[in-house]
């Protein structure tokens, strides 16, 4: 039975990380935040605190605070550690315009990010999202602020830059590319031609923010598959199960079980070597906070509820796990 072994000793047997991206408040004030995470969970990924708003206050300082607690209480309980996110569009710092720089200059700031914060925890993160959500619904690259000064190949420099400093895996990370979409066959084609470059790329993480769709888990297998043949590691990374606030099912936290046990069993089949959740509990949901996410989608979307008690959906992760 399995009932009195943490989703953490199951996990390990089947050699999968099973991982909470997290922020930094409730782990400072709640003490079942802390102990959920630290018995339950063999990885973390701070959920904002390494990007580059929530890192840099000013143009000229840093605060590694939030992260820092996070990284430190990974390391401290022995957890497998996901940096995210390098390179991003979004959760910029508020005083960076970029028509304040040349296209130049923009490429020897995002250098020195790279290099300041990848170096700066060199040997305490074990893979990085380097490039976080780069390419477009439509499979283009998407026209960011680093696309429009770098040009297309800030993915592999900024790759380059991650190798330069840092000793963890380096990983691109997006959503939309779980099954075998449109989207994931331009990820494919981009991670692919990075390989045959020589560009350093090890793993690519699938979001699997599964928010009112859950991507079909067959389809998930057969794109899991293709990724390692090509000689990546794939991890999900930030997983969460709602529904659309007008299309909920009858016994929603059944539906949600079922679709974390299918998740769980194809990731182990296909080879994932990480499962990481979007939160410890519902209540650090950002459904829950997020633009106008609170009105689309039910609020209960990861393995705890709001009291930090195991849900249907955690048993069914524990249960998938320990399936031979
Ligand atoms: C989210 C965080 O969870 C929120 O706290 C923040 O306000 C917005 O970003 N894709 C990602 C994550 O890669 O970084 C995002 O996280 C969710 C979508």
């Amino acid at each position: 039975m399995t009932a009195d072994r943490s989703l953490r000793a199951v996990a390990a047997e089947r050699g999968l990380h099973v991982g909470a991206m997290i922020g930094p408040e409730p782990l400072r004030t709640e003490p079942r935040h802390r102990r959920t995470l630290a018995e339950e969970f063999s990885a973390v990924t701070p959920g904002s605190a390494l990007k580059m708003g929530p890192l840099r206050p000013s143009r000229d300082t840093y605060d590694f605070a939030d992260a820092d607690a996070i990284v430190d209480f990974g390391l401290e309980h022995d957890m497998y550690v996901r940096g995210h996110a390098l390179v991003w569009h979004r959760q910029l710092p508020e005083w960076f315009q970029p028509w304040d720089y040349t296209d130049d200059q923009l490429r020897e700031f995002l250098r020195d990010h790279v290099h300041t914060v990848a170096g700066r925890y060199y040997g305490r993160i074990d893979a990085w999202d380097v490039v976080n959500e780069a390419v477009a619904d439509d499979g283009s690259l998407r026209e960011t602020v680093w696309y429009d000064a770098l040009g297309a190949d800030y993915v592999a420099d900024a790759f380059r830059w991650a190798s330069e400093v840092s000793d963890a895996d380096l990983y691109y990370n997006d959503y939309g590319i779980e099954a075998l979409t449109e989207k994931a066959d331009a990820v494919y084609d981009l991670l692919a031609d990075l390989l045959d470059r020589g560009v350093p790329v090890d793993g690519v993480g699938l979001q699997l923010h599964a928010l009112g769709e859950r991507p079909d888990p067959e389809s998930i297998r057969e794109n899991v598959a293709r990724f390692r043949d090509l000689g990546l590691d794939v991890q999900i990374t930030e997983m969460d199960v709602a529904f659309a606030r007008d299309d909920v099912p009858d016994d929603p936290l059944a539906v949600q079980a079922d679709y974390y046990r299918e998740v769980t069993a194809v990731c182990l089949e296909a080879g994932c070597d990480a499962l990481v959740v979007a939160g410890v509990s519902d209540a650090n949901s950002w459904l829950r906070y997020f633009a106008d996410f609170p009105e689309r989608y039910t609020g209960d979307p990861l393995l705890f509820d709001e009291r930090y008690r195991p849900k249907p959906a955690y048993d069914a992760v524990v249960e998938a796990l320990a399936e031979d």
